[in-house]
């Protein structure tokens, strides 16, 4: 069978990704907005964007770093505190611009200290969340360092998760960057659908937990630019994921987590967790789907399905994949130097055709 040589889909959205703040929005804008029309933008600054007017001042900042000519458009996001007021999802839905409201279990993860310690103290804001149609975006991993760091999401699952989509049947749920097979079955197993008939529960997948199984941290020595949250799993896991992401489920959809850090700051005693993907990122799924013979499947997850489930227009525009030879560079200028994208110094198969200036 003869290779394609050329792939074109409808521009795929970032269902999740952190561009962080002021210095870095220059590098990071761009290299988002190369590759995808939108994203759903993290809310885990410091301090968190957790009003409605920090999401618009934001948005604002995020807008006026794009390059010239770009029309990236940013989807905001709340960060979820134990003290956020209901009434400030009433102002968020009203804002039109902040699409989903999210949740952080205090200190799972970077920049997560203001994050929820009980859940129940967040309930009266589900019960606004559910009545707007405003979807909760969690980050499903528990805190409890009693439980291995690899069985946190299962557990969240189990112990919270349940718990919400039985209190709050109604509410739209992303369980962000899945990284096990206990989370593939769950959503699949719940098969509610809201009143636009798209899914109540769904998942994003990242390109580097489609790509990886935890060897890869470890492989002749710690490799600091494997590390991210969720960890990556082991190989089990890494194939149940690609079967999700490839199977044409619309429950299952594109989201990097792209999560820069300085090189400084992962080539260290205690690194931060985060894998650089977005400069490269449809590179990079173009490669797993490849991998499992799915490439006409990659269109429907990275384009389609989380449109619809937030209930928003497909885009119209069209990007191309070309196969071969594009290079991953060792590091790309950053805030505090330099960056190391994930599989620096590989050629990946495909690579994109730039409308513009090249990005990083
Ligand atoms: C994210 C970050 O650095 O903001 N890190 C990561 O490993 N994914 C936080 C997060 O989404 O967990
Ligand atoms: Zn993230």
């Amino acid at each position: 069978m003869t290779q394609p040589q050329t792939l074109t889909i409808t521009r795929p959205d970032d269902w999740h990704l952190h561009l962080r703040d002021d210095a870095a929005l220059a590098y990071t804008v761009p290299w988002s907005a190369a590759q995808f029309a939108r994203a759903i933008v993290m809310p885990n600054l410091r301090p968190a964007v957790v009003s409605t007017a920090q999401a618009l001042d934001y948005r604002m900042r995020i807008l006026s770093s794009r390059p010239y000519g770009s029309v990236f458009e940013p989807l905001m996001t709340l960060y979820l505190t134990d003290s956020t007021p209901p009434a400030e999802i009433v102002r968020a839905r009203a804002s039109g611009v902040v699409h989903a409201v999210k949740l952080y279990p205090a200190g799972a993860t970077t920049n997560s200290d203001s994050g929820v310690t009980d859940l129940e103290r967040v309930y009266p804001v589900f019960e606004v969340m559910q009545a707007e149609g405003m979807p909760l975006l969690i980050h499903g991993e528990v805190t409890d360092s009693q439980v291995d760091v690899f069985d946190r999401e299962a557990v969240f699952i189990e112990r919270h998760l349940v718990r919400i989509r039985r209190d709050f049947p109604a509410l739209k749920i992303v369980l962000e960057h899945v990284t096990t097979a206990q989370a593939v079955r769950y959503v699949r197993d719940q098969t509610a659908l809201d009143a636009r008939g798209t899914p109540l529960l769904a998942a994003t997948i990242t390109a580097h937990h489609l790509l990886y199984n935890r060897n890869a941290m470890f492989a002749g020595g710690m490799r600091p630019h494997y590390y991210c949250l969720p960890i990556l799993k082991r190989e089990q896991h890494r194939q149940a994921l690609l079967e999700a992401a490839t199977s044409g489920d619309a429950r299952f959809f594109l989201g990097t987590d792209s999560a820069p850090h300085a090189r400084v700051l992962k080539e260290a005693a205690c690194g931060c967790a985060g894998c650089l993907t977005a400069p490269h990122a449809l590179e990079l799924y173009a490669h797993a789907f490849e991998q499992c013979g799915a490439l006409h499947r990659l269109e429907g997850f990275a384009s389609f399905y989380g449109a619809d489930f937030y209930g928003l227009k497909r885009n119209d525009s069209r990007v191309t994949l070309l196969r071969g030879g594009s290079t991953v560079p060792e590091r790309l200028p950053y805030v505090d130097g330099d960056i190391v994208p994930l599989d620096a110094g590989r050629t990946l198969d495909w690579r994109l055709e730039r409308s513009g200036s090249l990005p990083g």
